[in-house]
């Protein structure tokens, strides 16, 4: 078990740190399972969760959080407003039902879900989140699946600088326009499908398993600690105790110059999810 001081933390351009590793509970829809894994990987060390309201499982995540005795401070949540719930007065309340869900008092980030850009109404949402953050209700605030323009038209119109973009990231594809452009305004790349999803075979990259041979890891904890060494914040998802351990197994290795550049080769560009423009939903 790797316990939390062992684990590697950023600090947000707020000034909070956020646990470099968590875990994401997408998909995970029934709510006795859901508390159940979030229980086991706060066991096993866990101190950062993401989840967001179009999940339906923010009360099992909030069970699981009391549950724990964890004492708050040390925990790091974050979920996100649904397309539909963008607005002026939607998000407000869109937060009070998931923080009441939680059963939390703030979450420690807040995010956009998807720019949603036909529905225009990204940029008034993230005003909202700002009156958010001031009152306290968030700790900090970012947004999810932004391109560069869709982050172009918050700051233009904003006065803070979200902390955090979360978006899809794998070796398949490395997002490195958006890293830059994240990286040059201090806002932290987050990887959704860290793992690509499990929609490809992470086997069939090139070079991946002489990787974790020569490390003695598995294919996964290589391109988990690859994040790691990119700066990158990743929560992968799984239900199995023994991944969650093995995928918080990263701090004990490094992988050299030679190995992030093999890495580096394996970005074919290709996305396993919806582009931003087309999550409308
Ligand atoms: N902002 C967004 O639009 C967005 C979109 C998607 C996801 N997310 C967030 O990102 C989180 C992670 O992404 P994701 O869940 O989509 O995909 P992921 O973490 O890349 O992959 C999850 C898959 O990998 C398997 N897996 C996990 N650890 C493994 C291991 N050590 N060895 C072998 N297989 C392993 C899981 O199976 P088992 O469960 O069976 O172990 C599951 O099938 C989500 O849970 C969610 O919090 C955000």
């Amino acid at each position: 078990m790797t316990a939390p001081a062992e684990q590697a933390r950023l600090t947000l351009n707020t000034g909070a740190t956020i646990p470099q590793v968590g875990l994401g509970v997408f998909k995970i829809d029934d709510d006795a399972e859901c508390e159940r894994v979030v229980l086991d990987a706060l066991e096993l060390g866990y101190r950062h969760i993401d989840t967001a309201m179009i999940y339906r499982n923010e009360a099992a995540v909030g069970r699981a959080l009391a549950k724990s005795g964890i004492p708050r401070e040390e925990l790091f949540v974050t979920t996100k407003v649904w397309n539909s719930d963008q607005g002026a007065t939607e998000t407000p309340a869109a937060l009070a039902t998931s923080l009441e869900l939680l059963g939390l008092d703030y979450v420690d980030l807040y995010l956009i879900h998807w720019p949603a850009p036909t529905r225009g109404r990204y940029v008034e949402t993230w005003l909202a989140l700002e009156e958010l953050a001031a009152k306290g209700l968030s700790k900090a605030i970012g947004v999810s699946n932004f391109e560069p323009e869709h982050l172009e038209a918050i700051l233009e119109a904003g006065n803070v600088v979200p902390a955090i973009n979360q978006v899809e990231l794998h070796p398949a594809f490395q997002q490195r326009t958006v890293r830059a452009f994240g990286e040059q305004r201090g806002i932290l790349t987050e990887a959704w499908g860290p793992l690509g999803q499990g929609k490809y075979e992470l086997a069939e990259l090139p070079g991946l398993n002489e990787l974790a041979q020569k490390h003695g890891k598995t294919i996964q904890q290589i391109v988990l600690r690859w994040h790691i060494q990119e700066g990158v914040i990743v929560f992968p998802k799984s239900v199995r105790k023994e991944r969650l351990a093995e995928n918080l197994a990263v701090f004990d290795f490094a992988l050299d110059a030679e190995d992030m550049a093999v890495m580096e080769a394996m970005d074919s560009g290709k996305r396993v999810g919806t582009h931003p423009d087309d999550g409308n939903w």
